[in-house]
């Protein structure tokens, strides 16, 4: 199966919280979307999503075409899929929910679409099993946002074929996002990794006393956390050698690196007690913010970055006409 057809229509399967964010993405950029979801209130939770994604998504710009008029809604999944090109599930994250869910949609949309499953945990290979034409289904796995979070993780099943994974990948870097194809399936596939590797070293330090939690934010968000928003640790380490970059990294501190992978943390769950000090230091640290608060201050800052980094043409996006919001 060749998947080359062009992607006009879109299907969000499960409109929660990133069924949503999807939905007011793929808007943004003038397609057509059609959502489904059994809960009941979940068409009027989507469109106020939509409608309050929709101002962060005019700063980053729309295309021409973006309209919210152009999403529908159904609570028949059947219908929603059948004329689909593009399908993005994010439905609950349960393995044996999933693989139903998955055969289901396989069953109903056209053999040349692709499915793309959001699932952050579980293997494409496992929620493949039950479709009968499983070479076009892969893990199109975003960072919350998806709407604002560039990253999208690619990965194919036992059963993918590697043209469904180059039409996903493809699809995706359309629309502006930066798609990375993990070769092989992993558990958490790779963003969650890195940040469970780093959050380990977090709580290990304040388990040991090293630093409070205000510290422990304070050593990430205003030191390598600043750098990694702009340039990856690789690239990074390059510009760490000096004018001899990489190579003189390699030669002069990969040692010292190493010899501080010997002294890391190897903690393998949460004590009580650390995840009462994490709790209290957080809720410290976050003050009389509300949630919402926070979540502003943290998408003002983001967007501002993105805003930039579009202007160098080195990130998320996306549209290069924009068009004024509907
Ligand atoms: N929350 C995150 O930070 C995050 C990040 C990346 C990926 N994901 C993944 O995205 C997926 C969705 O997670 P979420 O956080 O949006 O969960 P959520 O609970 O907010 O949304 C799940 C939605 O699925 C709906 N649903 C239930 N049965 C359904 C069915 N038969 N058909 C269609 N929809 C159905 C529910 O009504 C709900 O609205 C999960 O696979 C999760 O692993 C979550």
């Amino acid at each position: 199966m060749p998947f080359n057809k062009p992607i006009n229509r879109i299907a969000i399967v499960g409109t929660g919280l990133i069924g949503g964010s999807w939905a007011a993405l793929y808007l943004a950029h003038g397609f057509d979307v059609v959502a489904t979801d059994p809960a009941p209130g979940a068409e009027e939770k989507l469109r106020h999503y939509v409608d309050t994604a929709w101002e962060e998504l005019s700063v980053l710009g729309l295309a021409p075409k973006a309209s919210k008029n152009r999403l529908s809604f159904t609570l028949d999944m059947k219908a929603a899929v059948s004329g689909a090109d593009f399908i993005q599930e994010n439905g609950p994250e349960r393995q044996d929910f999933k693989i139903k869910l998955f055969a289901d949609i396989d069953a109903a949309a056209p053999v040349d679409s692709i499915i793309a499953s959001s699932s952050s945990g579980l293997t494409v290979s496992v929620m493949q099993s039950a479709c009968k034409h499983p070479e076009r289904c892969v893990i199109g796995h975003p960072f919350n946002p998806p709407h604002v979070i560039p990253l999208v993780e690619v990965v194919g099943g036992e059963k993918t074929s590697a043209e469904a994974i180059a039409q996903a990948i493809s699809f995706y870097s359309s629309i502006g996002k930066k798609p990375i194809h993990l070769r092989k399936e992993v558990v958490g596939h790779v963003a969650n990794r890195l940040q469970a590797a780093l959050y380990r070293e977090v709580v290990h330090l304040i388990e040991q006393g090293v630093l409070d939690v205000a510290d422990s934010d304070t050593a990430v968000c205003w030191g390598p956390g600043l750098r990694w928003g702009v340039m990856g640790p690789n690239l990074l380490f390059h510009l760490g050698g000096g004018p001899d970059g990489i190579r003189h990294f390699m030669d002069h501190l990969s040692g010292p690196v190493a010899s501080w992978w010997k002294d890391l943390g190897t903690i393998t769950e949460f004590s009580p007690a650390v995840k009462q000090t994490i709790i209290e230091g957080a809720l410290q640290e976050a003050g009389n913010r509300t949630i919402e608060q926070l979540e502003h201050e943290r998408d003002e800052v983001l967007l501002g970055l993105l805003k930039l980094r579009n202007k160098q043409g080195k990130a998320f996006p996306v549209v290069k006409k924009v068009a004024k919001a509907k």
